[in-house]
């Protein structure tokens, strides 16, 4: 029996083509798994009207970590008219698996490495290295929101905030709700997270990202719940910055910053914003962690218009393939797929189309295959 059960969970478009590239990759680094096929996507929906369906949520439940390429989402009226006939008008909603498997398996943290590997000709500048911890659960994302805004509330709110004019002069579905709930255990789990990484990686500063001085009732408790963490680990510089601010600084100064940590919207745009710093939506790789589970991915979507052309840039995933290596232990395989990433980077020979080059996704993947 193999050591890891693997949820191999391609997806729709590109997901597919990044995913065959990097399993080569997995292969030649002699990871002793066995790699289970799960259902996720576009297709599951249009013919079963679940993008995830109960078998791989069923399947996610018994493997170590999944792998995860990309899917296809689409707004409210799209998805309904691609359902298959008998599914249509029965009130089915299209809800997005990521962020199901986020909440299903409360998978609380979003790592999001950003290295600049040398030589990458998409460096904003060499020598970067961030790491963004980005809390995956609660926030502006809980989903809780209200448009039209039901009565109830609504009057329940005004009596709170008499003198804000949008409750007297707005209402049904001219006034837009949404919630941004935050909670000290959802704070205190990302920031000891995102402590506990700048421990074991020998990283000496910790930034903590927020808006308090605004929003101050939830952003506020973020920040405090941070700062109590950080009194956990003297050895490590605690910071913070607002998160206008930070994204100034980390485009002026990007060599100042280590680790990163920020409440969930804050999290994903400042993630995005540090994952272009190094090459963008081929090299933007993340990990959505648990206690129980873990699913890897690369962060860019299903490039409908690239999907199975093999054109796609696959280092994405093959490097979130290594953060899953690190994540089951295997951390001197992770070393080795990563110096084999820099190394085809290095070289400069092998290039996908958005570093300038003419390789395929399967080309990328042998070759960084081949230097292992
Ligand atoms: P996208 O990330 O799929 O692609 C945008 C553009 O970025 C592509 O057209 C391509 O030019 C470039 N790109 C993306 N990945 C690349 C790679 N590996 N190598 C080289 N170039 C790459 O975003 P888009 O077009 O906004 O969304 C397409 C679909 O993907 C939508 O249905 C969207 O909902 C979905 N999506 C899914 C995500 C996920 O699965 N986690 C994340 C983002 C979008
Ligand atoms: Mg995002």
């Amino acid at each position: 029996m193999a050591n890891y059960r693997i949820a191999w969970l391609p997806g729709d478009g590109i997901g597919k083509d990044v995913m065959e590239a990097t399993r080569p990759v997995l292969d030649a680094v002699g990871l002793d798994a066995e790699y289970l096929h799960g259902d996720i996507g576009w297709e599951f929906w249009c013919a079963e009207g679940d993008a995830l369906p109960q078998r791989t949520i069923e399947l996610l439940q018994r493997v170590d970590a999944a792998l995860f390429g990309a899917i296809t989402s689409k707004p409210v009226r799209d998805a309904e008219a691609e359902l298959v006939p008998p599914l249509r008008g029965k009130g089915l909603v299209y809800r997005s698996p990521i962020v199901r498997m986020r909440q299903l398996f409360e998978l609380y943290v979003c790592l999001r490495p950003c290295k600049a590997y040398r030589g990458n000709p998409l460096n904003y500048k060499e020598g970067i290295d961030l790491v963004v911890f980005r809390e995956n659960t609660e926030d502006l994302y809980s989903g809780v929101e209200f448009r039209p805004v039901p009565e109830e509330v609504h009057a329940t709110l005004a009596r709170f905030a008499p003198t804000f004019a949008p409750f007297q002069r707005h209402t049904g579905s001219d006034l837009a709700i949404s919630c941004k709930v935050n909670t000290r255990q959802g704070s205190e789990r990302i920031a000891r997270a995102a402590f506990e990484y700048a421990r074991a990686h020998g990283r000496s500063k910790v930034t903590i990202i927020h808006k308090a001085n605004v929003v101050r009732a939830s952003e506020g408790l973020f920040l405090e719940t941070c700062r109590q963490v950080a009194k956990d680990y003297p050895e490590i510089q605690c910071d913070d910055a607002n998160v206008d601010a930070i994204c100034m600084w980390l485009l002026k100064n990007p060599m100042n910053y280590q680790v990163l940590v920020a409440t969930n919207m804050f999290g994903d745009i400042v993630s995005d914003l540090c994952a272009q710093m190094v090459g963008g939506l081929g090299f933007g790789c993340s990990g959505n962690i648990g206690d129980q589970l873990a699913v890897f991915e690369p962060t860019h979507g299903s490039a409908p218009k690239y999907a199975g052309q093999y054109k796609a840039n696959p280092i994405a995933t093959i490097l979130a393939a290594k953060m899953m290596l690190e994540w089951l232990g295997e951390a001197e395989k992770a070393a080795a797929v990563e110096g084999a990433v820099a190394e085809v980077i290095a070289e400069g020979k092998v290039r996908t189309y958005d570093m300038g080059g003419s390789a395929s996704t399967l080309d990328m993947g042998r070759a960084i295959a081949a230097k292992l």
